[in-house]
């Protein structure tokens, strides 16, 4: 890029200097070896608790199929969007967040790059908690089977020691693998786990099927209640949904392009990783209501967040003996494998930019940002009101704040945008690509800042029950 930008020039220096040393090239900051791991690497970010629980309580509580429309609509006209926008920034500067902004001329927009960071930390310090959460119910369905009182049993082990042990072992494996590099790590991780899930949630899709009462399930998920289509919470709702699915608003898969090769389509892998994310968010929704229906347990589903997944499901499942045992092990081990993948892009974040903008070698980053990480999950761990903050804060602002700069950045600030994203990708694809503009210069900042407006009432409740409990 041109010599004016200060910023991009330290930042290119400071790389080179770090692989000279080493006698490495700049490509040795990492690349995937196959457009089917990137592929993988990215689906497995998406793929996480937010298909497997947030997407169906969401729908829950929102009226069934009008939700599930409206998302498909919001993951078109939002997520797909955004996610080109992170990709041309990530892929075009060849940075992660914080570099990828100094680098494209955007000085003073990278503090986003540092609230990327944060974001990242702090979602990961909670979602690791749950995660813990979701081995220890694995655990229990393959040893010793369900509790009779889950809801007893989960009020007993959200938080304190056992909370802190499970998230601290949860970590260790994710400090692991990223680790292990953006090809030897993530990807290989990736391509091994992703195919597996999927196998296993249309395996848990098609028993759900075969049991009595799913009916009632069905035709909750499936029939649309009109009326809600036009109900503007219930947008937000699916604009919000839409865009933490698919892990947009925080550099992670802008950090996950930057070790893309030029010649990749960016919208025929954006297309991709979007119909895989909401592929896995339905079936999950054909495994969770057919199950809540069967056993009657629709109270539970939405009334707190973690009532479905932590209570009901396990009360199902108990009530099914030795079969809702293995099925129950099943459906817990597919919800670990989705964290773990969804919990590695969001380190990577955070080590990619000490590799870029700090030299740090990927070992010591890896370790010092994991453990930084893991003692900040400690406080949510020992407490699920700070868990209940952390995961409204950024929900709700931080998230929805960083894909705001991104839309600006990308769609008024950035350089070429349409050119970086034809790069590599079919000649036909640039007649749509002003459209993609227009949306990321006007539709999506509308919605975000009314996302924006509404979240801080959650972030407000979040902190009352801090404080108060
Ligand atoms: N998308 C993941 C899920 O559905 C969560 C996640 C991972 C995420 N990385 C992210 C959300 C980055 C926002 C930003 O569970």
């Amino acid at each position: 890029m041109s010599d004016d930008i200060d910023g991009a020039e330290s930042a290119g220096a400071g790389r080179v200097t770090a692989a000279d040393a080493e006698g490495q090239t700049p490509a040795d900051r990492g690349a995937w070896n196959s457009r089917f791991g990137f592929i993988m690497a990215a689906v497995g970010s998406a793929v996480g608790l937010g298909n497997m629980w947030r997407f169906p309580y969401l729908t829950a509580e929102h009226g069934g199929a009008a939700f599930v429309i409206l998302y498909v609509g919001m993951l078109v006209l939002l997520g797909i969007p955004i996610m080109l926008a992170e990709f041309a920034l990530g892929r075009g500067t060849g940075l992660s967040s914080i570099g990828a902004f100094k680098r494209s001329g955007g000085k003073r927009w990278v503090p986003f790059g540092y609230l990327f960071v944060v974001t990242g930390i702090t979602i990961l310090a909670f979602y690791s908690v749950i995660a813990g959460w979701v081995s220890r119910y694995a655990i229990a369905a393959i040893f010793s089977g369900f509790p009779s009182d889950p809801s007893a049993h989960f009020g007993s082990m959200a938080s304190g020691l056992p909370a802190m042990g499970f998230h601290l072992a949860f970590m260790a494996m994710v400090i692991v693998i990223v680790m292990g590099g953006v090809e030897k790590g993530i990807e290989r991780a990736s391509v091994l786990m992703m195919p597996l899930l999927f196998v296993l949630i249309a395996g848990l899709a098609v028993w759900a099927a075969t049991l009595s009462g799913s009916g009632a399930g069905y035709s909750f998920y499936l029939a649309p209640n009109v009326s809600e289509l036009l109900n503007p919470s219930t947008i937000a709702a699916a604009a919000g949904q839409a865009f933490f699915s698919l892990s947009l608003g925080m550099g992670a898969l802008l950090t996950f392009a930057s070790y893309l090769s030029r010649d990749s389509s960016l919208p025929r892998e954006g297309g991709t990783i979007a119909t895989a994310d909401f592929g896995v968010a339905f079936l999950a929704g054909l495994v969770i209501f057919p199950v809540i229906f069967a056993f009657g347990l629709q109270d539970a589903v939405g009334e707190s967040t973690v009532g479905a997944l932590f209570i009901a499901l396990p009360e199902g499942f108990a009530s099914l003996g030795v079969a809702g045992r293995v099925v129950g092990a099943v459906f817990f081990i597919a919800l670990l494998i989705a964290a773990v993948t969804s919990a590695i892009s969001l380190l990577e974040v955070v080590v990619s930019a000490l590799i870029d903008e700090w030299d740090v070698q990927r070992k010591p980053a890896s370790i010092g940002a994991g453990i930084f990480v893991a003692l900040v999950g400690l406080w949510p761990a020992a407490d699920t009101n700070a868990l209940g903050v952390m995961d409204a804060v950024t929900g709700n602002i931080f998230l929805p704040l960083g894909a705001l700069g991104l839309a600006l950045y990308v769609g008024w600030v950035y350089k070429n945008p349409i050119d970086e994203v034809a790069m590599g990708a079919a000649p036909g694809v640039r007649r749509w690509l002003k459209g993609w503009l227009w949306l990321l210069r006007f539709l999506a900042p509308v919605l975000l800042v009314a996302i924006l407006a509404m979240g801080i009432g959650g972030v407000r409740e979040a902190i009352a029950e801090l404080i108060g409990g």
